[in-house]
This record gives structure tokens, C-alpha cells and sequence, in this order.
């Protein structure tokens, strides 16, 4: 049987792309990533994919008479590529039915919070240093239709330190996300995550 194949979408950088792309080569992740997907044509993430030689497709919304219209293609891309997860890496919009219809908890989503905290925000480590808090990470979970609220995979914990900026306190956490996201893929690919109404088990 091959490994898995993996479709992200990405909006930006593609750090956490890139930390998948070397566990996959390196054999630390019984997955391949199959395509990448962007909603921006100039995200860097895409070049991290070419520099691998991992197809990409582009779907910028101004080039769709809808967003419906837009995640069709994407959905379209990512069934013919024979994706069997999808992860976002930095995707910076919400996915609707015609994504998740075709990848029902087969959707994985990195956010730098510790949900349900700071969820449904693109600022959620600026927001938990506004707010005080003394810990803070980040989370891998399932996608639904809630936004930042499906089953939760992993979590990582950072402190928060007095000193810390925006930009420290990301940074700590991003160092976590880039070991988290891999090993999320690397359990479902296994078959090892097996989710029980809000719960997942890891077996
Ligand atoms: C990460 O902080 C991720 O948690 C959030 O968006 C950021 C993406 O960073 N969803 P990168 O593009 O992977 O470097």
C-alpha cells in the first residue's frame, strides 16, 4: 500500500509546509504531500513546494464568480490529486461544504492558540498576550463547520514570558507547531487517531 497522500493549503510563508515537507522526505511521516494549494499567487509556501517539486494549484478568489465556486475547484484538485488528507498550513480562510462534504474528519488544522481559547481569530497570539495569560501553544485539530471547534488531536504548551512581543511569543509557539503538525499527520496516517464525538483517542 503507498503512504498517504496529503493536499495543504496554504495562504502565506509556509513554515509549518515546509516542517511537513522535510518529515515526509526524512521518513519521520508515513505520509507524501501530494499537492499544495494557495488562495494567494504570491505566497512563499509556493516556492517552498516548487524547490521540492510538489504540484501546486493557485485559486485565487477574484479568479471565481463565488467562494463556492472557488473551494469546488479546490476540492476538485485535491480529489484528483488522490488526497486522503487534507491539512492546512497557515490557510487563512474558512472552508465550506464543498471541501469538508468531500473530507468529512479528514480535515487537520494547525491553530497557535490552546483552543477553545483565542480560537476563530487570526491574531490569537496577539489576543493571549492582550489577555495576560501566563501559557499559552498551539492545536491540531479535525475541521467541521465550526470554526477553530472540531475534535482537538494535539496540543503544546508554551509559557508566556513578561517580556514577551507578539513576534517572541509567536515564535516560541511556531517552534511548536512545526514539531506538532508533522506528528498529527503521522498518527492519522497510521490510523492511530480515532475520534469519539468531541474526543480523539490516540490508540
Ligand atoms: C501559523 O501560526 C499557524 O498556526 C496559523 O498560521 C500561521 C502559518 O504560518 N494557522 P506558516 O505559513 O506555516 O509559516
Amino acid at each position: 500500500m503507498g503512504q498517504l497522500r496529503v493536499g495543504v493549503l496554504v495562504s502565506g510563508r509556509g513554515s509549518n509546509l515546509q516542517a511537513l515537507l522535510d518529515a515526509t522526505a526524512s521518513g519521520n511521516v508515513a505520509a507524501e504531500i501530494a499537492v499544495v494549494v494557495s488562495n494567494h499567487a504570491e505566497a512563499y509556501a509556493l516556492e517552498r513546494a516548487h524547490g521540492r517539486g510538489v504540484p501546486t494549484f493557485v485559486a485565487e478568489r477574484s479568479r471565481y464568480a463565488s467562494r463556492a465556486a472557488q473551494q469546488r475547484a479546490i476540492a476538485e484538485t485535491l480529489v484528483n490529486q488522490d488526497v486522503q488528507l487534507v491539512v492546512l498550513a497557515g490557510y487563512d480562510r474558512i472552508l465550506g461544504p464543498e471541501i469538508l462534504g468531500r473530507f468529512p474528519m479528514r480535515v487537520l488544522n494547525i491553530h497557535p492558540s490552546l483552543l477553545p481559547a483565542f480560537g476563530g481569530s487570526l491574531r490569537a497570539q496577539a489576543e493571549a498576550l492582550d489577555h495576560g495569560v501566563k501559557v499559552s501553544g498551539c492545536t491540531v485539530h479535525f475541521v467541521t463547520g465550526e470554526v477553530d471547534g472540531g475534535p482537538i488531536v494535539l496540543q503544546a504548551v508554551v509559557p508566556v514570558l513578561e517580556d514577551d512581543t507578539v513576534e517572541t511569543l509567536a515564535e516560541r509557539i511556531l517552534r511548536q507547531e512545526h514539531v506538532l503538525l508533522p506528528k498529527a499527520v503521522d498518527l492519522f496516517a497510521r490510523g492511530r487517531l480515532v475520534v469519539e464525538g468531541r474526543r480523539v483517542r490516540v490508540v
